[in-house]
């Protein structure tokens, strides 16, 4: 019998990340979960290790590169081995591109976007002296979209969807068989209208407004899908099906199209989906 199969998620106390871990151990892998809030990291794991499956803590900050490389390093000393990483971990603020603060730019960026580039630069070498393996990075729909008062998120999710195509070509072009695949899900019911929880205090405190912070939670409640269901499907087709990009709507994909000629024309594209038009 060959070994166990070893995943990484990070943000995975929580949501989509959570969901992925519990995909990954049903599917008999050992897991390391990472996530900046140890409380909510220890509560998972708890829930994660019913029926015996082997999954490790780890508190990792992804907006610290030397947190994501301790990450890798206790990995390997755990159990030797990498073959899946989902880089997961994302966060979100809404408002005026010009009311923002650069603050709040930069937490949105170091963790959505610099926190993949971290996992990728901490995985990948392993992953590349494996021979093998599989990078999921977490995006969002929002990647292919136009959505008014969340600059910061939509362009880090570009950003990472960018990201994920040029470390695939560039993985391809040294000769490797590691993969990447780039997930655009739609809405998930998940802790994202709350992110700012999990805000480090060296970016300041953030002003969401209760009015704002119920609306983003009812979207989310009413549209959100179950992050546990769509991280089977997430994983069923990265993995069994070999998607590089996953979408979890298939609605989506007509948005990028539009979204696409738009821009090929010269337009500015607009907001399609009714979804997002009533999420403003
Ligand atoms: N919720 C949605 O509708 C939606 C839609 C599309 C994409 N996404 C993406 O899915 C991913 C997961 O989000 P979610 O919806 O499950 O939200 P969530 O808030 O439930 O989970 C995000 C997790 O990331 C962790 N995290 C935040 N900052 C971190 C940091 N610096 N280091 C490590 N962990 C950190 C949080 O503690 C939390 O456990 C994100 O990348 C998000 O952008 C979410």
């Amino acid at each position: 019998m060959g070994e166990t199969s070893v995943a990484v998620v990070t943000g995975a106390a929580s949501g989509l990340g959570l969901g992925l871990a519990a995909g990954l151990v049903a599917r008999g892998m050992s897991v390391v979960i990472a996530d900046i809030n140890g409380d909510a990291l220890a509560r998972a794991q708890q829930r994660l290790r019913v029926d015996g499956a082997e999954v490790l803590a780890v508190r990792t900050d992804v907006t610290k590169d030397d947190e994501v490389a301790a990450l890798a390093s206790r990995t390997l000393d755990q159990f030797g081995r990498v073959d899946i990483v989902c880089l997961n971990a994302g966060v979100n603020l809404r408002g005026r591109a010009w009311e923002l603060s650069v603050d709040d730019w930069r937490w949105i960026y170091d963790v959505n976007v610099f926190g993949v580039v971290h996992g990728i630069r901490s995985f990948v070498p392993i992953l590349l002296e494996e021979g093998a393996g599989h990078v999921l990075i977490t995006a969002s729909n929002s990647a292919v979209a136009t959505l008014p008062a969340l600059a910061p998120y939509v362009s880090s999710k570009h950003a990472v969807l960018a990201l994920a195509e040029t470390v695939q070509h560039d993985l391809l072009e040294v000769g490797s068989d590691v993969r990447v695949s780039v997930v655009l899900p739609g809405a998930i019911r998940s802790g994202m209208a709350d992110a700012v929880r999990n805000r480090p205090a060296d970016y300041g405190s953030a002003q969401v407004s209760a009015e704002v912070l119920h609306a983003s939670r009812a979207f989310l409640e009413r549209y959100g899908s179950d992050p546990r269901t769509m991280a089977d499907d997430i994983l069923r087709q990265a993995l069994d099906k070999h998607c590089f990009c996953v979408f979890t709507d298939p609605a989506d994909t007509a948005t990028l199209l539009t979204h696409a000629q738009a821009l090929g024309e010269g337009r500015l594209p607009t907001v399609t989906a009714p979804v997002f038009q009533e999420n403003r």
